[in-house]
Parts: structure tokens; sequence; C-alpha cells
């Protein structure tokens, strides 16, 4: 097929150098960007008096109509075409005429393609936004039901003090908020006009690029021809702010996992998100849950593989740049598919709150307060702590707990110790005294769920 391009050159390339060439397997994605571009970008040449208005209607009726009919099906995407923008300024010329070829007046396909790239990774961080919405809304919901469910908090995996299972979930919705609020912010910087600065130095024509931000819903342009075309730190920057998110989905899916484990036994998550196994029928397997995991190093990959992209590009545009997209289309995909599963999983999930007040009532993790409770009467930390340490070594001994142990044996560690030292170290007590802003008693998790929630409106 003849180039549009071919100017200099002959245009014939060899079939093999043209499929290496071609991006249209991965931008004709993104043909409601680019079509919605071009209307603009020939209202922005008519208002302009670069074209007539009568060439602006045709330009505009011609891309309506293949709009419509790549929506509708009735358009299939030509594979033969280089890419999306070529297919649609082919296609215009085919079914309007000469007019057709006036829409690339001030304009390259460097601009080009770095508008579409923008204008659709907006609508992906919306679109994520809303399914991350929902998985933090959830967490919240389920929160809500255990905010007086003990279970052991640990560290190095570890038992080491009660919270609520509210209150470990809620440490996730937070982070969810976070990674919101770095898409936003991710947002609102993508959201910067490329177009106008066309190949690289902008143009002789007098535009208005302003003009044609303004129409497609940008908040401002890029201020500097080079940097518009040559810059893709957008997209880099997005799919960092997804392989943070994906961090945190992976960390919750871990934990996941284990607390279905019959080790743990914490959850028992439904049929409906579980796999069994071919050969052992005993097995309910947390696929989906490891799934999200394994796929975290897939979206840290994308990100990877676009910084290295373009570490060594002088400016401004060149091909390499075209690797731009697969990479940060899998990852939206990627992403939106494993928070679409997380939301339903949690939602439907069992909570096991016997499985884990046994956890709780196993691990000593009330000694903390046990050491606490001879501070309040006077004695140093340390010394407490050791006292609290010696006794937990001698119901390990005697294979019993704490709560068992008889007074007598309490003061001979300490005089201090007196009766209402069992109420002092009843798991209960312990959770609902840690009343610190952003501890795990019930009223602070209650403030968490309210504070959450008004965040997510
Ligand atoms: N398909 C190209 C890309 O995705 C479009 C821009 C091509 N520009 C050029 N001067 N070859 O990056």
């Amino acid at each position: 097929m003849a180039k549009m391009w071919a100017g200099v050159t002959a245009g014939k390339t060899d079939q093999l150098a043209d499929d290496f060439n071609s991006s249209i397997r991965f931008d004709s994605r993104m043909f409601r960007e680019d079509i919605t571009g071009s209307i603009a970008h020939a209202a922005m040449l008519a208002a302009r008096g670069i074209i007539t208005p009568q060439d602006c209607e045709a330009l505009t009726d011609g891309l309506a109509g293949i709009l419509a009919d790549l929506e509708s099906g009735a358009l299939a995407i030509d594979p033969a075409c280089e890419d999306i923008h070529m297919f649609v300024e082919q296609v215009l010329t085919e079914r309007i005429g000469e007019t057709g070829k006036k829409l690339h007046t001030a304009r390259s396909r460097n601009d080009q393609v770095a508008l579409d790239l923008r204008m659709y990774l907006r609508r992906e961080c919306r679109e994520i936004s809303e399914g991350i919405r929902e998985v933090a809304s959830t967490i919240t919901g389920v929160a809500e039901k255990h905010t007086a469910t003990i279970m052991p908090g640990y560290t190095h995996l570890q038992r080491a003090q009660p919270v609520s299972f509210g209150h470990y979930l809620m440490a996730y919705a937070m982070m969810l908020l976070r990674d919101l609020d770095r898409l936003e912010d991710c947002r609102r910087r993508m959201n910067i006009s490329p177009i106008g600065c066309c190949a690289l130095a902008g143009t002789t024509y007098d535009t208005d690029r302003r003009m044609e931000a303004e129409r497609l819903g940008f908040d401002g342009i890029c201020l500097n021809s080079l940097d518009g075309v040559s810059d893709r730190d957008f997209a880099v920057e997005m799919m960092g702010a997804l392989s943070i998110l994906m961090m945190h989905l992976s960390r919750m899916s871990e934990e996941l996992i284990l607390w279905a484990s019959w080790e743990f036994g914490f959850i028992r998550l439904s049929d409906a998100y579980t796999t069994g196994s071919s050969i052992m029928p005993q097995k309910r397997n947390a696929d989906m849950a490891e799934l999200i995991r394994g796929k975290t190093g897939r979206v840290y990959g994308d990100l990877l593989g676009l910084l290295t992209t373009l570490k060594g590009l002088p400016l401004a545009y060149n091909k390499d740049m075209q690797e731009d997209k697969e990479g940060v289309f899998d990852a939206c995909d990627t992403v939106k598919m494993c928070l679409g599963i997380l939301a339903p999983m949690l939602a439907t999930m069992e909570v096991r709150a016997d499985r884990m007040l046994l956890a709780a009532q196993e691990g000593f993790i009330n000694a903390t307060d046990l050491a606490d409770y001879l501070v309040k009467k006077g004695m140093p930390f340390r010394s407490a702590y050791k006292i609290s340490g010696g006794l937990v070594a001698l119901c390990m001994q005697q294979g019993t707990v704490l709560e068992k142990l008889p007074l007598e044996t309490y003061r001979q560690y300490s005089e201090l110790f007196e009766e209402d030292l069992y109420e002092a170290i009843d798991l209960k007590n312990c959770m609902e005294k840690r009343i610190s802003e952003g501890g795990t008693s019930e009223a602070s998790v209650r403030q968490q769920i309210a504070y959450v929630r008004s965040v997510l409106g």
C-alpha cells in the first residue's frame, strides 16, 4: 500500500518492515480519542480561517461517521494500516475526497499520538478510581461489622497485640485512599494538551492551541513544543501510581491467602472465588488472590519497561516511543481486572471470628498490657517488661496462659499485682483501651470508617 508519508522515500517498505513498524494492533483502542481530537482540530482550523467552514463541516461529518461506524462495527480496523492515525485519515479521504487531506494541516502524528494517549489515560484514571472506590467501600462495609471482632495483630508474622478485624481492614482502606489521591494528582498533571506542538517546533500557521485544548476538556497546554511531543512522564507517573496500588492489593491478597489457609482459618472465601485441585479433592485454593499477587509483578514490569525505553532518548520524538502504549494499556487492564475481582471476593468472604479469637487467646498478645499494668502502679517500664516476660515464659513451661495463672503466682513476681490485673489483661479490654487516635478501640475504628466514607462521598 502507498504510504501517506512517502515523501523523499518511495514509501515501498518491505512487508516485514511494515509489520515491525506498525502499531495499529494496539493503538486502535484509541480510536475515539483520535477522532474526537481530529474534530476539535478541524474546528480550530476553521475558527482561525485556515480552512473554510464548508471544509470543516465535511471533515466533521466524515469523522463523526467514521466514529459511529467503528462503534457499531460497520467499519473494521484495517490491520494493514500503520497506526490508528493513518487509518482514520485514510478512511476519511476515501469517504469525503480531497478535503480529507486538509485535516493534517498544522499538526503532526507526534503531537496527535501524545494527545490521544493523554486523553485515553485520563479516562482510565477515572475508571480505575471508580474500581478503587468500590473496593474501599466494600472493605469499609465489612470493617463496620467487625469493630469488636478480636484477632491477633502481628509483627514479624508473630502474634503481637490484639486488634479488631475491622481495624485491620481499615488499614487497607487508608492505603486505597492514598492510591485514589495519587491517581487524581496524576490525572491533573496529565490533563495538559500537547496538540499544536506539531512535529517538534510548533507551526507557522496562526493556530489557537488553547481553544483546541479547551474543547477537548484539557486544563491547559504544554508550554514547550519539544516537551509536548517528547515526554511520556504522565504515563510513567500513572504506572508508578498503579504499581503502588498493586503493591497494596498484593499485600492484601497475601493476607487473604494466609487467612484462608487451614493453619489460620480466619476466613473462608466463597466458592465463587475459590478453585479446586485436579487431583486433591479437599483443596480450596485462593487462586484469585494469588493471581492479584502475581499480576503485581507484571504491572511493575510495565513501569520498568517504559522507564527503560525513555531513559536514553534524545528530544524530540523517536520511534522507540511507540513502545509506550502496550505496557500502559496492559497495566490499566490488569489493575481493572484485579479491582473488579477483589471487591466481590471481599464482600462474599465468611469471617471466622471464633478462629480469630482462638488465635488471639493462644498468643500471649496481652503481655504488653500486663507490663503496662505494673507501670501504671509505679514500676519503670523496663522492669515491668522483664516481669511480664518471666510470667509468659512460666506459662509456656506450664502450658497455660496469663489469664489462668493464679494471683499468688503473680504476687511472687511483684507485690504490685492485685485482683484487677485480670481485667487489665482481658483481651476485649486490651483492645478497647487502645483509645489513642488511629488505635484499635471500637470508637477509633468507627471514626476511621466515618472518615473514609466522607472521602469516598
Ligand atoms: N504510531 C506512532 C506511535 O505510536 C505514531 C507517531 C508516529 N510519528 C512518527 N513520526 N513516526 O508513536
